[in-house]
């Protein structure tokens, strides 16, 4: 069953998350609000110039297109201007939220061509990491590739097909699939090098440049079904990093899939160990 706004908020605070979660509609939204401080906005411009550097050389061209057509490094962004950017580029769109949101309205919003981005940013300490997922890693690692129309297409489907799997039991499945694709992706296309379009790498300074380049980065061909078996590391580098021919194939691969037949013969055995790829 569903939770309440309510029940997730307290939740939430159980775990030390810090989120407010008060002001949520009943689909885990809230306003922007923009009312970031001057060391808010410095934070921004400090993760973004660093981040920038790195992706120029390491990240595949949509997603620097994408940055480009957004304009997302200057200031903090204002979520409804992206929205109208984004809109035009592929029909997707960007909604508030305090932080994490419970899978069912999750996939909903990407069903629905929402992206859910987190309202508060991480502070100056926390430049290298963070566990919760704060607006630099939902704005600078997830919404510029949504402007790529394979990869946007992929990642509403993918909303549509999660909750079917979720309610089949395949939950971990499709957390797999989300991991090494849209954390996590690589891609390499004919002739050109490997390049990182995930937001998890996107949003890291160590792992972009250790996945990418770095000596004992294990790169697997993508195939859908053994993405959706392989586990996955949460705070450590990943084992194996899967890498995409195409944002096409990845769409294509989803969308020619049997979602109920993969869970039903995958989902009582036990993941792959990504080393042993
Ligand atoms: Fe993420």
């Amino acid at each position: 069953m569903e939770l309440s706004v309510r029940d997730y908020a307290r939740e939430c605070a159980e775990q030390g998350l810090r989120g407010d979660y008060s002001r949520c509609r009943a689909d885990f939204t809230v306003e922007q609000s923009y009312d970031y401080s001057a060391e808010e906005q410095e934070v921004w411009r400090l993760l973004c110039e660093r981040q920038t550097g790195l992706t120029a050389r390491l990240a595949h061209r949509s997603y620097l297109d994408g940055v480009s057509a957004l304009g997302l490094t200057e200031r903090i962004p204002d979520f409804g201007t992206v929205s109208d950017r984004l809109r035009l580029l592929s029909g997707w769109e960007i909604v508030a939220v305090p932080g994490l949101i419970p899978a069912g309205p999750f996939f909903d919003h990407l069903a629905n061509r929402r992206f859910p981005v987190t309202n508060w940013l991480r502070e100056r300490r926390e430049l290298d990491y963070i566990v919760e997922p704060d607006m630099f890693h939902d704005f600078f690692g997830h919404v510029p590739i949504l402007a790529q129309p394979a990869f946007a297409d992929f990642m509403q489907l993918y909303g549509t097909k999660a909750a079917q799997a979720f309610e089949l039991g395949g939950g971990d499945m499709m957390t797999r699939l989300y991991w090494y694709t849209a954390e996590y992706g690589l891609i390499q296309q004919p002739g050109a090098p490997v390049k990182a379009f995930g937001a998890g790498l996107m949003s890291s300074f160590t792992e972009l440049q250790f996945a990418v380049d770095g000596e004992g980065a294990h790169h697997v061909p993508f195939e859908i079904e053994t993405v959706m078996r392989t586990a996955y590391e949460i705070d450590k580098f990943q084992r194996a990093y899967f890498v995409l021919p195409s944002f096409e194939a990845l769409r294509r691969a989803l969308d020619r899939s049997d979602i109920a037949a993969l869970v039903g013969r995958w989902k009582d055995a036990g993941p792959l160990d990504p080393s042993s790829l």
